[in-house]
């Protein structure tokens, strides 16, 4: 473990966000999502002040009682921490995450649109981008700003396609601060980006370039960025050293997988509410239990899980009423047309293919839309062969954290698209997301293998997981800031800007 250090970690969402009981008591709910869990451990180890958009009504009212200013907060494990939330404009908060982010950069960076019907790069959007997107990505800088004039020598790390402008603004204010960024999703190849007017996707990567690292889960994702930098700004670029030299300061560009803490779900596999849930599924389940846990995002492609298991059932007759697919799936951004619209159609496909082929007493597809992360682990270890079959995805957590707990040897099937597939692929059951047909031999494959080959791939999988975990994750993020925080203070290039 590196020693203790200041960090300024700037994200969108914080590590809780505030609500009233039934006793109208102020409680602190943990904030959901990959980001979220990955760097609440940071807050043990070393000086946090977490710097977060504030979300609902008790959190604008937590942000007015302190000013505005950070608050001193502790974390469930009892680490102490700063908290700084930022109360936007209520409109530009709406068209920066329900118009700019989710359904725009989210949509390009995951290769969501058929471009022949979208997107509209329309008024709407141009609006959203310089009255949503832009100001509270000020808000941040003016916050990032302030907590540097309170800690000038703090790192910090932004985090995610929330806040591509934040780095330049704070850049302009503080020539001299050590920034950092992690992008948790996917980067496009080029071309893609082209669907942003250029002034638009030159403002992406000017901002990001702002930073003195910036880093991506893959190799891949780490590709196309250096690619974009050449083609849309003209930069330069080193591929050996994974540099990009623009407007007169360099940026280091890593990948770095985002790893879990194994020993969590070591504990959780005993935990009550685990153990609780997991009765259920046991008194339930036929033979055969394929599982998905995903949130309800169409990146996640759900619907074509569901069709693919659908062409699987017609293929095997034999395994009618032995097999169910488990669907665990947390509603998300639901304020997003697109998003509620592909709950709706998860919903209706889950309705045809067990209106086709369900029989007294068997559900072909089980679909349960919440949020609880006690059967979701409790699903983890029962498993038979756990389908993820993204279009993309950043990394995938949940091809990490499963087979961690499984019990039953359970087979992954991973989409090529993951970039969890970088770490895990070979161990895993390959999938093209679009092929249903493959997916659907891959289910029957994973359900067929032999006990051994399936014993040797899980315990493969699991001793990558363990050796690549978030400590390690952590780990490398410092380290890549000591570097380039050390060829600053002997005044090499990086220190023209
Ligand atoms: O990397 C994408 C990500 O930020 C994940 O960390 C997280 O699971 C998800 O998106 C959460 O999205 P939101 O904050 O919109 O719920």
């Amino acid at each position: 473990m590196s020693a203790r250090r200041k960090l300024i970690v700037v994200a969108n969402r914080g590590p809780v966000s505030y609500a009233r009981d039934a006793a109208g008591e102020r409680i602190a709910k943990r904030g959901g999502g990959g980001l979220v869990t990955a760097l609440r451990s940071l807050v043990a180890h070393h000086d946090v002040t977490w710097i977060a958009s504030a979300m609902n009504d008790e959190d604008r009212e937590v942000a007015e009682e302190h000013g505005g200013d950070a608050f001193d907060e502790t974390s469930r494990e009892g680490s102490p921490y700063r908290m700084r939330l930022v109360a936007h404009e209520a409109s530009a908060y709406d068209w920066y995450y329900n118009v700019v982010a989710n359904p725009t950069l989210w949509f390009l960076q995951h290769y969501m649109w058929g471009l022949p019907y979208a997107p509209d790069v329309d008024l709407g959007l141009h609006n959203a981008w310089f009255n949503g997107y832009l100001p509270v990505n000020e808000g941040f800088a003016r916050a990032t700003v302030a907590e540097l004039d309170r800690e000038p020598d703090a790192a910090v790390f932004f985090h995610d396609y929330h806040l591509y402008l934040a780095p330049k603004l704070v850049r302009e204010e503080r020539p001299d601060a050590l920034l950092a960024h992690f992008v948790h999703i996917p980067w496009p190849e080029t071309d893609y980006w082209h669907v942003l007017p250029e002034h638009l996707r030159r403002a992406v990567h000017e901002g990001v370039l702002a930073n003195d690292v910036l880093g991506f889960h893959t190799e891949r994702w780490k590709r196309n960025f250096l690619r974009a930098c050449e083609d849309i700004l003209g930069a330069d670029v080193d591929y050996d050293d994974s540099t990009v030299v623009h407007d007169g300061r360099r940026t280091q560009v890593t990948s770095h997988p985002l790893g879990i803490e194994p020993g969590e779900f070591d504990d959780l596999r005993a935990d009550p509410a685990v153990l609780e849930q997991e009765q259920a599924i046991v008194e339930r389940r036929p033979e055969f239990l394929v599982l998905r846990v995903d949130r309800t995002d169409p990146s996640k492609n759900v619907v074509r899980g569901f069709r693919a298991f659908a062409l699987f059932l017609d293929m095997h007759p034999e395994l009618h009423g032995r097999v169910t697919l488990l669907a665990l799936l947390d509603p998300s951004r639901q304020d997003v047309p697109e998003y509620s619209e592909y709950l709706a159609a998860i919903q209706r496909e889950a309705r045809t293919v067990n209106d086709r082929f369900q029989s007294e007493g068997w559900t072909p597809i089980d679909l349960q839309i919440a949020d609880n992360f006690a059967q979701a682990v409790a699903a983890y270890k029962q498993y038979d062969a756990l389908l993820v079959n993204a279009v993309f995805d950043g990394l995938n957590l949940v091809s990490k954290e499963a087979p961690l707990v499984n019990e039953r040897n359970g087979v992954l099937i991973l989409s090529e698209n993951t970039g969890s597939h970088e770490e895990l692929g070979d161990w895993a059951l390959t999938v093209n997301p679009f092929d249903i047909y493959g997916q659907a031999q891959a289910i029957h494959e994973a359900l067929a293998m032999d006990p051994d080959e399936k014993r040797r791939r899980l315990e493969q999988t699991r001793a990558s997981v363990r050796e690549h975990d978030l400590a390690a994750w952590i780990a490398a993020q410092l380290a890549d800031l000591d570097r380039v925080g050390v060829a600053f203070a002997h005044g090499d290039d990086r220190g023209s800007h």
